[in-house]
């Protein structure tokens, strides 16, 4: 096994400790979830447009809640995620609530589905557990059709450095390795999970993207986070800033569009 799949391994053991955690808790809200509650964020929901019939690629999609709520809004989705737990859960919450989405387990680094989607799309926390945004750049070159849209709403690598957790900001295919009691929702105090994250410079992003044929059309940066995460206060409704920060402007999240040429 080559040193990357080790890594990826190890996250993939923490992904299915943490699920469980997850599912159950107030950050996620599934019981409001399940009251037909979209989980999709303005940011990406003004960026995605309208998805009505249109086939989607879903990258990262955890347990399915933005899966679900975007066929809830019309789009034939497709979701991938490497947790066995996630799939499993995913597939029942689907079911439960009575909505068509196609979940499959995959790394999204071996995704091979032989299919073009008009939409590719993956969300918050997703390309930091990838060591190689090379292969990722190609999945979803590989999925996307010509003129289509890869919409990728995520945190801002400058986020990792001001948390001032002392990650580097340039890529090194060495990952930080982090033990870790909990994780990033309420419950799960019992858990310790060890983690393998790679930060990766926009200049890394963007030049992925374009030498696997996609061009970039749309880059946007957020000064809030739409998530309440550690050390976070909240500024506005639905707004977050780091509480060290909440005098400085930050950027947060990002939002990045591209197309296949
Ligand atoms: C922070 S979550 C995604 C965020 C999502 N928007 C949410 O909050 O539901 C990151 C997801 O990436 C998945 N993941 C991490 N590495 C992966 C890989 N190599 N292939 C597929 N899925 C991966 C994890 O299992 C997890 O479900």
């Amino acid at each position: 096994m080559t040193e990357f799949k080790k890594h990826i391994e190890t996250n993939k053991k923490a992904w299915n400790k943490r699920t469980p955690v997850h599912i159950k808790s107030n950050f996620y809200n599934n019981d409001e979830f399940m009251k037909e509650k979209n989980s999709l964020k303005l940011i990406e929901l003004n960026a995605i447009g309208n998805v009505t019939e249109k086939s989607l690629l879903h990258l990262q999609c955890h347990f399915g809640q933005d899966s679900i709520s975007l066929a809830r809004m019309g789009a034939k989705v497709t979701a991938v995620d490497f947790s066995d737990v996630a799939i499993k859960e995913a597939k029942k919450l689907a079911k439960k609530i009575n909505t068509r989405v196609e979940f499959i387990e995959s790394d999204v680094l071996d995704l091979k589905l032989k299919k073009e989607f008009d939409i590719v799309f993956s969300s918050y926390g997703v390309i930091g557990w990838l060591p190689d945004l090379d292969m990722w750049a190609k999945t979803i070159s590989d999925h996307l059709k010509k003129g289509g849209l890869f919409l990728l709403t995520e945190f801002h690598p400058f986020l990792e450095l001001i948390k001032g957790n002392g990650y580097d900001y340039f890529y090194d295919s060495n990952p930080d390795i982090e033990i870790k009691n909990g994780t990033y929702t309420d419950g799960g105090s019992e858990l310790v999970t060890k983690t393998c994250w790679w930060n990766h410079s926009l200049t890394n992003i963007f030049s992925a993207l374009e030498s696997n044929g996609l061009k970039l059309t749309h880059f946007e940066e957020f000064d809030y986070s739409p998530f309440l995460l550690d050390g976070m206060i909240k500024k506005e409704k639905g707004k977050y800033v780091l509480d060290k920060r909440k005098e400085n402007s930050t950027p947060y999240v990002f939002n990045l569009k591209a197309t296949k040429k």
